[in-house]
């Protein structure tokens, strides 16, 4: 016989684990949660099985599931009690997430906190940045300087990661500067800059309540038909001084998520987006598909390239992870 045997290397479980090309570990997970200023709530989001609203004051409960469990980042996401136009909730140095941060750190310093910097959670037109009100537009220019401000009130409150998903131009640029200025050279950009206009995204902004009121974000977020528009906001993130890119969705973008791979040496970090989570444990809740599948999506994701997940399956993986699976 004269061919390959490609089998002999599939032939025993230890075989098998000495040539696998991808691991995931809880090293590579960042948990998402949602923070609510009011207090005594923690809700399950209805459209994201497992995954809970919390208030500020019930958030070390939370932390401390993600601590047990061995997540070591976390991401936070703020459901502020008002809105208003200009989105100030992003921006007061005692806002919802500049608060979860501040509990977090005292509580567990050790768990590294991301902070999401946008304006949508906090408009009340749900906008990422100022309205024009000649073209009913999201301005780019002036939203900046209040992009700005919230980063920086996000590295006083103790971030330890910066991670602007406005999608406006020079944000990456600006922030750089605002947090350098103000004595924060030393706090990483995780860049946002390749975000997609996805649908993917409707359970989310159910969880963040940050659905627009009017219009869609398409003329700020990507065509989920461009490969090279990806490449171009990559290179200018690169240019502004971006330390991390995101690249969101993920599990539809493996193709994005490589291209950003093989173009930088920076960290990749892929967003596995509620409306992946949605669809997945949907799947798997109703049996319809085995839970290993969770794993399968890890695993492809990091395969493609990604060095980090943003994912709110991080504790079924870790559990998953602690009973052995890979
Ligand atoms: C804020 C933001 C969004 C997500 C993360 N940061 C929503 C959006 O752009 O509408 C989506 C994350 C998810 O779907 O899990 N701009």
């Amino acid at each position: 016989m004269n061919f390959e045997r490609h089998r002999r290397l599939r032939r025993t479980e230890f075989m098998r684990d000495m040539v696998r090309e991808t691991k995931v570990s809880k090293d590579d997970l960042i948990y998402p949660i949602f923070v609510v200023e009011s207090d005594d709530i923690k809700a399950e989001v209805p459209s994201m099985k497992g995954v809970f609203q919390i208030s500020l004051n019930r958030l070390h409960e939370e932390l401390e599931e993600v601590k047990a469990k061995g997540i070591k980042s976390v991401i936070f996401f703020g459901i502020p009690d008002e809105k208003d136009p200009e989105g100030h909730g992003a921006y007061h140095d005692h806002g919802v997430v500049q608060e979860a941060c501040r509990i977090s750190k005292k509580l567990y310093p050790e768990i590294l906190v991301i902070l999401d910097t946008c304006l949508c959670e906090y408009t009340d037109h749900g906008h990422c940045g100022l309205i024009d009100p000649k073209t009913q537009d999201v301005d780019n220019d002036s939203s900046l300087p209040l992009l700005v401000r919230t980063a920086v009130s996000q590295a006083k409150a103790g971030a330890d990661i910066i991670a602007p998903s406005n999608m406006m131009d020079g944000f990456v640029a600006e922030i750089r500067k605002g947090l350098d200025d103000n004595g924060y050279s030393h706090i990483p950009i995780m860049s946002y800059g390749i975000k997609y206009a996805s649908k993917f995204y409707g359970p989310f902004r159910d969880a963040a309540d940050s659905t627009p009121s009017f219009g869609d974000r398409r003329t700020y977020q990507m065509d989920p038909a461009n490969r090279l528009e990806a490449q171009r906001e990559l290179a200018s993130d690169l240019e502004e001084g971006c330390d991390m890119m995101i690249v969101k969705p993920a599990l539809s973008y493996l193709d994005i998520i490589r291209d950003v791979r093989n173009e930088t040496n920076i960290p990749v970090v892929a967003y596995n987006v509620s409306g992946e989570y949605a669809m997945t444990r949907t799947a798997v809740d109703m049996g319809l598909l085995d839970e290993a599948v969770i794993m399968e999506q890890m695993v492809s994701m990091k395969r493609a390239g990604a060095n980090m997940i943003i994912t709110y399956f991080a504790k079924d993986i870790c559990r998953m992870l602690d009973e052995g699976m890979e």
